[in-house]
């Protein structure tokens, strides 16, 4: 085996970066969770030395280098504006707002020749100061094609600094690393059986949605692609109309849906009717033409209507379209497993809605963390994959993600036990956990490597029971500030999911990508703090063995006392903050909230 060493980079939201050698997937970093700032848009530069540092080389011994976005996703000037204004990292709902009244309507409604937002939104001053390239080259005035290439030019430049060779370097299309994220990261998936790879989302450079199929000789091929599905941008400009925050917020729309009336009569759903529709003719989910934009066209009617019932009608719209689109694909290429990916795969409703509807396909599979920060992946998947078939390597030799615990580890050394002296300090034990957890007490946990993506897996959560009162109120009080609406996902071991749920055709849910509709037999009293009441699903994540030995144990002993193997998991980190990072982020996030102990790998500290 030709052991190549593949990193590859994302610059956008979320901006990370992971590593392989031969064919498997070593680390992973997202960018975020060293520069404290959500959504860190830029390059990586910390993610990217992480990655070196965890091999133990240098930047010169990485063969190949793909940064995803090609020349296809810098359309205008805004594609190279929205990276140096970090835009979807730095803007607020009112930002957003005034972009669209002051820019997208001048330019999309009323035809005015402005080329850019750049003059609305504040000019220079917006351009960030933390970036690690040099940002003096924009002028307004100049073309988009010069402005391109110097653009282009520094960004090259960017990474030659940190060392990688030129010859190394390739620029990736963006949509088609969905499709290799979502297929090669399978862990039980079947190279031989007819496997086919779709996704959906908002911007991909040259499409936003299409198909593709893998065959064992050929690897991934797009059979067809489009850049007119515009649900994932409707389900953004539909977040701030109901004034939350876009690329961020749409998981709270969809949380609000159930208790909603998904009235499909309602004038909202037939405006939607519209403009979008299943094309038959592409087997594609497409826009009409007459459709100028997302956002003013139907604010009116969405500002007229009950904020509930908006979010019920847009994901019942949605949950239609798309369920149009895999019947369709049943039909017409009958296969065994479906692989689906892009930002729009984050709706863990919708999932479950197309898995438990899904009649012939036996697989239905979302990877991890399926928008943007996943694409990564897709990078290395795609090098790994065309030198394997360019040296005649099986490409059923790639490994999949089968543990997604990429991220850094960290000793507990002796100085914390200075900073923590004030508490108690123990061995930990899963017993005394599991204890503490059945009477009520709310813990961190920060064990291993952290997991990569949006989801806590475990390694960086916040534990609590399942069905003790009071809990929810507890962690929003002090530490989490949910909306009110917003239920806590949990983690159970595979043997209890199939207890209490009911099963549908998802294969391999170890990452939340899924919800799960607890059996109508089960109290919902059990499960109150991890369910939603209006529609009774649950986001849960699959432990096992194989994927968290030491998580799956403590679930364990937590069955043994409390009956139940499940725990309400919710990410370790303060409200608006990001995930923590280091050993001193976790005391910090202890010592200023109401969290009861903290577990630091082999140590359980509480107050
Ligand atoms: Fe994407």
């Amino acid at each position: 085996m030709n052991e190549i060493i593949t990193l590859s980079v994302y610059e956008y939201h979320n901006a990370s970066a992971s590593i392989s050698r031969g064919p498997k997937i070593l680390a992973a970093f997202q960018e975020d969770r060293f520069v404290k700032k959500k959504n860190e848009v830029g390059i990586p530069l910390n993610s990217i030395n992480a990655c070196l540092k965890y091999l133990n080389i240098k930047a010169s011994d990485v063969d190949y280098i793909g940064i995803v976005n090609d020349q296809d996703s810098f359309k205008s000037k805004n594609s190279i504006l929205n990276f140096l204004f970090k835009r979807q990292s730095r803007y607020s709902v009112d930002d957003w707002k005034r972009e669209n009244n002051f820019f997208w309507q001048k330019k999309l409604l009323q035809n005015k020749k402005i080329e850019s937002f750049f003059k609305v939104m504040g000019g220079k001053q917006r351009i960030q100061k933390d970036h690690h390239i040099n940002t003096k080259f924009y002028n307004d005035k100049k073309n988009f094609k010069y402005l391109n290439a110097e653009f282009q030019k520094r960004r090259l430049e960017a990474y030659k600094k940190i060392g990688f060779k030129e010859k190394n370097i390739s620029f990736l299309p963006h949509y088609i690393l969905h499709h290799y994220q979502a297929f090669y990261s399978c862990i039980n998936k079947n190279f031989s059986q007819k496997n086919i790879i779709v996704h959906c989302e908002g911007d991909g450079g040259v499409y936003n949605h299409a198909i593709s199929k893998f065959t064992k000789s050929r690897g991934i091929e797009l059979i067809k692609g489009t850049s007119n599905f515009n649900l994932g941008r409707l389900y953004q400009w539909t977040t701030l109309n109901l004034n939350m925050l876009p690329y961020h917020d749409e998981y709270k729309v969809m949380g609000l849906a159930p208790y909603g009336d998904s009235d499909i009569n309602h004038n909202l759903y037939k405006n939607f009717q519209k403009f979008f529709y299943f094309n038959y003719k592409t087997g594609l989910i497409d826009t009409k033409k007459k459709l100028k934009d997302l956002y003013f066209t139907f604010k009116q009617l969405i500002n007229n209507t009950r904020f509930d019932k908006v979010a019920a009608i847009l994901q019942k719209f949605l949950e239609d379209l798309l369920l149009k689109f895999f019947k369709n694909i049943e039909i017409k290429f009958k296969p065994h497993s479906i692989f689906y990916g892009g930002g729009v795969a984050m709706n863990v409703k919708a999932n479950l809605y197309i898995s438990s509807n899904l009649k012939k396909t036996k697989n239905f599979f979302v990877p991890l963390s399926p928008a943007d920060e996943s694409n990564v992946f897709g990078g290395n998947f795609f090098l790994i994959e065309k030198h394997f078939l360019k040296n005649q390597i099986p490409l059923n030799n790639i490994k999949p993600l089968e543990n997604i615990y990429l991220g850094n580890k960290y000793k507990f050394k002796k100085i914390y036990f200075n900073k923590l002296q004030n508490y108690k300090i123990s061995k930990y034990s899963n017993k005394h956990v599991s204890e503490k957890i059945k009477n009520g007490d709310v813990i961190g946990r920060y064990f291993g490597r952290a997991e990569f993506g949006q989801r806590a897996l475990g390694n960086r959560s916040i534990l609590a029971s399942i069905d003790y009162p009071g809990i929810v109120e507890k962690i929003n009080k002090k530490i989490k500030s949910r909306d009110f609406w917003m239920p806590f996902a949990l983690s159970i071991t595979d043997d209890e999911l199939n207890k209490y749920f009911y099963k549908n055709r998802s294969l391999d849910p170890f990452y939340m990508t899924t919800c799960y509709k607890l059996k109508d037999e089960i109290d919902l009293n059990k499960f109150k703090n991890v369910v939603h009441p209006a529609d009774r699903t649950g986001r849960p994540q699959i432990v096992t063995k194989m994927n968290n030995l030491e998580y799956f144990d403590l679930l364990n002993e937590l069955k043994k006392i409390t009956g139940v193997g499940a725990i309400l998991n919710t990410s370790f980190n303060i409200h608006k903050k990001t995930i923590v990072e280091t050993i001193d982020d976790a005391i910090n996030v202890f010592k200023t909230t109401n969290l009861d102990g903290i577990i630091i790998n082999n140590y359980y500290i509480s107050k």
